[in-house]
């Protein structure tokens, strides 16, 4: 296939030189001239594995926009988005937060749907926040740019085998036809990687949340490691520990949005924690953060409690499922209990139980533990059932709320309303 690079930076580059070692040709078109001296120079500025042998062999030429366009089956483009260097995360983090600068990115896509002169699939790579494509891209694109956003997954220093080997492609895309044309592309660079077909607005997010999975995880080393130091233990035994535990830490267990941990011994365990942390005076208690963190996305849910109370209709309102796992009835340490706290706190009369005769007369369900047999009740029509897990079935005449699973509903909190506004009058302010 002829494969365009748009934007031949550190990782356009070294992913177009990528694509070439698979068999493909491949040109690229770059503001800068700087590329094409590297292709020139046969060398690059940066230390990256193996680009002294793509950039050996390589016949990759850098053309004008103009002629890329028309000479390309596929183009991808990978102009940079930048933050200022407050944001690099090498001093202190500041007070003020920012959204990446998409004006290059925005640049990018403009000039290249001008030169386009038949339907081509583009692919943007470039790193953006949830929103962004469809606030900053689809807006001034033509039908000739078959819009992909499908980022990579790639470490600077090992692209060429972070692109090559990947553990799955990320195909944002709002046409069917052009992701399972961009997946069959994927298969002739890695044969058998999974290929994760999404929504645009989804993939953007997965590309950032990713990212953030290793910063918890090496957050929580990190942390272990101090108490380690602090209070006389072995971090790495304790380490060895963890990753014996196969069944259920390092594992696909406790990968599911829903309500937070319960039970007798993990609230209290973090909350004893939190305690140590001050005695031994730890840098930061992670562990009172936690214990905030799951305390915060109950107010939420008692937020879209109270937003669909007040805004669709006045209903009464029940907590179905007050154990603090699905199938006990031990409601020890139970998110569910904390939410009826705060419903409680707030004056919002409800009731919290588990089990409640709902056949009779239109109740604000919020379902407070994945019980399976909830999924038989038989709600009366004119309920509104808010599931935080997802697995709630249609009932006929009922609305299910399945928190998370993709259109964002109207109800909205106050706290996210007053976001949005302002959002809406500078979206890179907030
Ligand atoms: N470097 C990596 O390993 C890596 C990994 C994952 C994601 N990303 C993301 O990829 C994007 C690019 O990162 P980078 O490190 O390669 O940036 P970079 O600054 O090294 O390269 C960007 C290139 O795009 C060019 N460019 C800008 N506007 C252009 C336009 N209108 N037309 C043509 N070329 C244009 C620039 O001249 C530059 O050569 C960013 O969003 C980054 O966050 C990078």
């Amino acid at each position: 296939m002829n494969v365009g690079m748009v934007g031949c930076g550190k990782l356009g580059l070294m992913v177009a030189l990528s694509i070439e070692s698979r068999g493909h040709w491949v040109r690229g078109y770059d503001i800068s001239a700087a590329p094409k001296q590297y292709l020139l120079k046969r060398e690059i500025p940066f230390k990256e594995a193996h680009s002294e042998e793509l950039l050996r062999k390589t016949q990759m030429e850098m053309v004008s926009l103009e002629e890329l366009c028309q000479w390309a089956d596929i183009l991808f483009l990978a102009p940079q988005t930048p933050h200022i260097d407050a944001y690099e995360g090498a001093t202190p983090l500041p007070d003020t937060r920012a959204d990446f600068n998409y004006d290059y990115l925005v640049e990018c896509v403009r000039e290249v749907n001008r030169y386009l002169i038949q339907r081509t699939p583009c692919v943007v790579i470039s790193t953006v926040l949830p929103g962004t494509i469809e606030r900053e891209v689809l807006p001034i694109i033509g039908a000739k740019f078959d819009l992909v956003y499908s980022p990579q997954f790639i470490a600077m220093g090992t692209v060429y085998n972070d692109f090559l080997n990947p553990e799955f492609w990320l195909i944002g895309a709002r046409s069917p036809a052009a992701a399972t044309l961009l997946a069959h592309f994927y298969e002739t660079i890695c044969y058998g990687a999974p290929a994760l077909k999404t929504d645009i607005r989804t993939a953007e997010g997965i590309k950032v949340l990713y990212n953030t999975f290793i910063t918890a995880k090496t957050v929580l080393a990190n942390l272990y490691g101090e108490m380690a130091h602090r209070c006389g233990m072995k971090v790495d035994d304790i380490y060895r520990a963890l990753e014996l535990s196969t069944r259920r830490l390092i594992s696909t267990k406790y990968l599911k949005a829903g309500m937070g941990d319960g039970g007798g011994c993990h609230p209290r365990d973090n909350i004893a924690l939190s305690w140590l942390a001050r005695n031994v005076n730890l840098s930061y208690d992670f562990f009172e953060s936690l214990m905030v963190a799951r305390e915060k996305h109950c107010e939420f849910l008692a937020d879209l409690v109270e937003e669909y109370r007040w805004q669709v209709h006045q209903l009464p309102v029940v907590i179905l499922g007050r154990a603090f796992k699905p199938e006990t009835n031990i409601d020890t340490g139970s998110p569910a209990r904390l939410l009826s706290f705060i419903l409680k706190r707030r004056g919002v009369a409800h009731s919290c139980t588990e089990d409640k005769d709902v056949t009779k007369a239109p109740h604000l369900v919020f379902i407070g533990c994945q019980h399976e047999r909830y999924t038989r009740y038989q709600f009366a029509p004119g309920s509104i059932v808010i599931d935080p897990f997802r697995y709630m079935p249609d009932v006929p005449g009922v609305e299910v709320i399945r928190i998370g699973e993709g259109e964002r509903r109207g109800v909205l909190s106050s706290k996210d309303r007053a976001l949005q506004s302002a959002a809406l009058l500078d979206p890179r302010a907030v």
